[in-house]
């Protein structure tokens, strides 16, 4: 089915709808050169007009949408294009501004951001909901008070987070309020521990997800050293630990690479572990699974720490429990609070 189709305008309709378009907003669709993102450019567009928004689409030729280089996207070295959408009220972005100043440039000028690059499949099965958003935020109130994060499974992991320095990261699949960004379809939140304050190890299990640029189902354990906030040795018999291996520069040649990034879990019910394999996928699936740990490593910029580097890895485990200062949280795998679990 097509990204223009009448089916998907519906579903972008909704979507924008979540977002607080309609009479008097402007929406600007940012879609990449080439004919990957053009239907999908066409059908927000025509969901946008329906809803009596203004709208337009601008396309720009400039770096492949991928994983690796984050944060080198089709605005960079554009500002003149950056100052017409400061005049959008929401900026639909279908080239990956994630990790960019560009998209932290919008932002503080007021515009709203989404993301949307899953396909849509499972867009449709994903459309998120004002329930989802207030489990979420209910999360995210406890989340923020607390000043510690524990982190616990069979596996092996045992690792503390000192938190408080780092404001939270809070998805719940719809940019509804000025300066806000999400990412369709959403439903996980996330901070960092502060700089030098992550210590223990993390064991990646059988069935843990790494995102690298081609998502990979852990099948041997890999063990993960980490002192003062940085990964300081990755270790594991198995394909999988070469796979993380060979996509890590050295330490030496890029030592943010190695930092721990942002920590947080998922609290999407509809998202499913196991789905996989829809061609173009992004991975929300395995990022917002309900009871997962999003471990991370790379860069914290997204969120107003300094370390920079294009080399990000999102780790969704399973199975694990976690602890907010003294407060139960998940028990292995499961959410256990009941506000919003
Ligand atoms: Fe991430």
């Amino acid at each position: 089915m097509s990204d223009a189709s009448i089916e998907a305008v519906q579903l972008w309709r909704e979507e924008l709808k979540l977002c607080k378009v309609g009479p008097g907003q402007t929406v600007a669709i940012l879609a990449p050169g080439g004919d990957a993102m053009q239907d999908r450019a066409q059908g927000f567009l025509a969901a946008a007009l329906e809803l009596g928004a203004d709208a337009y689409v601008v396309t720009l030729p400039g770096p492949r949408m991928e994983l690796y280089g984050l944060g080198s996207t089709p605005l960079t070295g554009r500002p003149q294009v950056i100052e017409l959408l400061k005049g959008a009220d929401l900026i639909v972005d279908l080239v990956l501004l994630l990790f960019s100043k560009e998209q932290l440039e919008l932002q503080a000028a007021g515009c709203r951001v989404l993301l949307c690059v899953e396909p849509l499949p499972i867009l449709q099965r994903l459309l998120p909901t004002p329930e989802l958003k207030e489990r979420v935020l209910a999360a995210a109130a406890d989340l923020e008070k607390a000043k510690r994060m524990h982190i616990t499974s069979d596996a092996g992991t045992d690792v503390e987070f000192e938190l408080g320095h780092y404001p939270i990261l809070v998805e719940y699949g719809f940019a509804d309020e000025p300066g806000r960004w999400d990412h369709f379809p959403g439903g996980f939140l996330a901070t960092h521990g502060s700089d030098d304050g992550v210590n223990g190890t993390v064991v990646l299990d059988t069935g843990d997800v790494l995102l690298l640029p081609q998502m990979r189902y852990v099948e041997d354990p890999i063990g993960l050293t980490i002192e003062n906030g940085y990964v300081t040795k990755i270790e594991g018999k198995g394909l999988d630990a070469v796979f993380m291996l060979d996509f890590l520069p050295s330490q030496d040649e890029d030592r943010e690479a190695w930092a721990v990034s942002h920590i947080g879990w998922g609290l999407n019910r509809e998202a499913r572990w196991s789905m996989h394999n829809v061609p173009g996928e992004f991975g929300m699936n395995q990022r917002a699974f309900w009871g997962n740990v999003q471990f991370s490593t790379g860069p914290n910029t997204e969120l107003g720490g300094t370390r920079e580097t294009p080399y990000h890895l999102d780790i969704p485990m399973r199975n694990c429990s976690l602890w907010l200062d003294d407060k139960q949280v998940l028990d292995k795998g499961k959410v256990v609070v009941p506000e919003y679990a």
